[in-house]
C-alpha cells in the first residue's frame, strides 16, 4: 500500500536501510524505513486517509513516523543530502534524490533501496556495489568523511561486524582508527554514544564487540583513564555470558550500568563524576559501586560460603550489585552465588514484620529487622517453615 500512496502523490517511494539488508540476508526485521522523493509529511498524512494511524512529525529532519494500532511503525523520510555545519553535530537536511540519500548513509550494506511504486515494484537499487559487499561480508563506508561526519558510526561498524560475523574493510578500518585517535568520539554527545553502546550490549553476545572496542582503543576514548587489562576483559566476558541466567532470578537491571561499574572500578576516581554526567548515568552509581566493592572484598576473604553467612553479609543484593560481584568470581563460586539466589527465593520466611507486630506486639524498628534476619538465616540453614514461629518465640 505504501507504493499505492506514492503513486497517488507521484512520489518515488523506497524501502531503505536495515530492512533491505536483512531481506537480502533472509533475517526478519520489522523496522520499516521508507524514503520518498517528496515531502514525507504529506506522504504520511495521505496514509492516514486510508488507515487508522497516528502520525508523529519530526520537523527538523523532514521525517515522520506512522504508528498503526497493532504496533507496526513506519518511519518515512524525505530523500536527503545531509550537510554538516561542523563535524559530529546532527546534520541539516536538504531535499534530494534517492541516490544521494543512499550515498550519505553509514555503510554499503545499509545503502540499498527497494522501489515500492507500482511500475518498478521490487526493483533493487544498488549504486555502490552494496550487494556484493553483503555477499562477501564486508563493512565498508561510502566516502572518506563518513566517520568524521558521524562518529557514532565507529560503534555501528563494530556492532554490525560482530552481529553478522562480517569484516571491516581495510581502508574503512584505517579511517575508523584515525577518527578514534583524532578524538572524534569525544565530539559526540554522551547521549548518542550511550544509545549506540546500549545497542551493542543488546546484541546476543556483546563480549566480542567489547573486546574489539578495547583492541581499537575505543574504550579509552569513551572512558578516559580506564585501565585495560585481561582481568577487566574477563569480568566483561563473565558479565555478558551470565547475564540472562542471573536476570531470571533478580529484578531487571541495565547491562550498561553494570558495565560502567566495572569500568569505574578500573578508572581513577577523579574521572568518575565526569563519566557519570557525560553519559547521564544515575548519580547514586558511585555509592552503589562502593557498596559492591565492600561486599566483594569481604566475599573474597570469606572462607565459609554457607548461605547464612552470605545473607549476613549482603542479604538480597540489588541486581546491579549481584551482577557486578558475580563477574569477579570463577564458575565454581558463581554457581554458589546462583544457588544462593535460588535459596533466597525458596526459603523466604512466612513470618514477616506485620505478623511480628500484630501477633507478638513488637514495635517497628531495629529489633524486628534483627529477628527477621536471624529467621531468614535459620531458614537458609534448613529450618522448616512449620517451625518458624517456634524459632521466633525463642528469640523474643
Ligand atoms: N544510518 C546511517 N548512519 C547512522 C545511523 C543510521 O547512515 N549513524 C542509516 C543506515 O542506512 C541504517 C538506517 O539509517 O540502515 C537505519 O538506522 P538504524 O535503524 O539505526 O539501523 P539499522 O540498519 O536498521 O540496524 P538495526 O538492524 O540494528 O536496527
Amino acid at each position: 500500500f505504501l507504493g499505492v500512496v506514492g503513486d497517488e502523490l507521484l512520489m518515488p517511494t523506497y524501502l531503505v536501510g536495515g530492512m533491505v539488508r536483512d531481506l537480502l540476508l533472509n533475517i526478519p526485521n520489522y523496522d520499516i524505513d521508507v524514503v520518498v522523493e517528496g515531502d514525507a509529511r504529506i506522504f504520511s498524512h495521505t496514509v492516514k486517509r486510508y488507515f487508522d494511524v497516528k502520525i508523529v512529525e519530526h520537523k527538523s529532519f523532514k521525517t515522520s513516523s506512522i504508528f498503526f494500532s497493532d504496533g507496526v511503525r513506519i518511519d518515512v523520510a524525505t530523500a536527503r543530502t545531509e550537510f554538516y555545519e561542523e563535524p559530529a553535530v546532527l546534520p541539516n537536511v536538504e531535499t534530494s534524490t534517492i541516490k544521494k540519500d543512499l550515498y550519505r548513509r553509514d555503510f554499503s550494506i545499509n545503502a540499498m533501496a527497494i522501489k515500492l511504486n507500482h511500475e518498478e515494484y521490487g526493483l533493487l537499487l544498488d549504486f555502490f556495489g552494496c550487494r556484493k559487499d553483503l555477499a562477501k561480508g564486508i563493512i565498508r563506508i561510502l566516502h572518506n568523511l563518513s566517520f568524521i561526519e558521524d562518529p557514532t558510526r565507529i560503534l555501528r561498524a563494530i556492532r554490525f561486524e560482530q552481529r553478522f560475523g562480517f569484516k571491516i574493510e581495510e581502508r574503512t578500518l584505517q579511517l575508523l582508527k584515525k577518527a578514534v585517535n583524532d578524538g572524534y568520539l569525544e565530539r559526540v554527545t554522551g547521549q548518542r554514544l550511550r544509545d549506540e553502546l546500549e545497542k551493542i550490549l543488546a546484541e546476543p553476545e556483546p563480549q566480542n564487540a567489547v573486546k574489539r572496542m578495547t583492541k581499537l582503543d575505543i574504550l579509552k576514548h569513551l572512558f578516559p583513564g580506564v585501565r585495560h587489562s585481561k582481568e577487566l576483559q574477563k569480568h566483561f566476558d563473565r558479565l555478558f555470558t551470565r547475564w540472562e541466567t542471573i536476570e531470571k532470578l533478580t529484578n531487571e537491571s541495565r547491562k550498561i550500568t553494570v558495565m560502567v561499574m566495572l569500568v569505574l572500578e578500573n578508572t581513577p576516581e577523579e574521572s568518575t563524576d565526569w563519566i557519570i554526567s557525560r553519559y547521564g548515568f544515575p548519580k547514586r552509581l558511585p555509592e552503589v559501586l562502593k557498596t559492591s566493592l565492600r561486599i566483594l572484598k569481604k566475599l573474597q576473604e570469606m572462607e565459609d560460603w554457607r548461605f547464612s553467612n552470605l545473607y549476613r553479609l549482603m542479604e538480597r543484593p540489588s541486581a546491579e550489585i549481584f551482577h557486578f560481584i558475580d563477574a569477579h568470581f570463577d564458575e565454581k563460586k558463581s554457581n554458589i552465588l546462583l544457588k544462593y539466589l535460588k535459596a533466597l527465593e525458596s526459603n523466604k520466611p512466612k513470618v514477616n514484620g506485620g505478623i511480628l507486630i500484630q501477633k507478638y506486639g513488637l514495635k517497628e524498628g531495629p529489633e524486628i529487622k534483627m529477628i527477621l534476619k536471624e529467621l531468614y538465616c535459620a531458614r537458609l540453614e534448613g529450618l522448616p517453615e512449620s517451625e518458624e514461629e517456634a524459632f521466633v518465640r525463642k528469640l523474643l
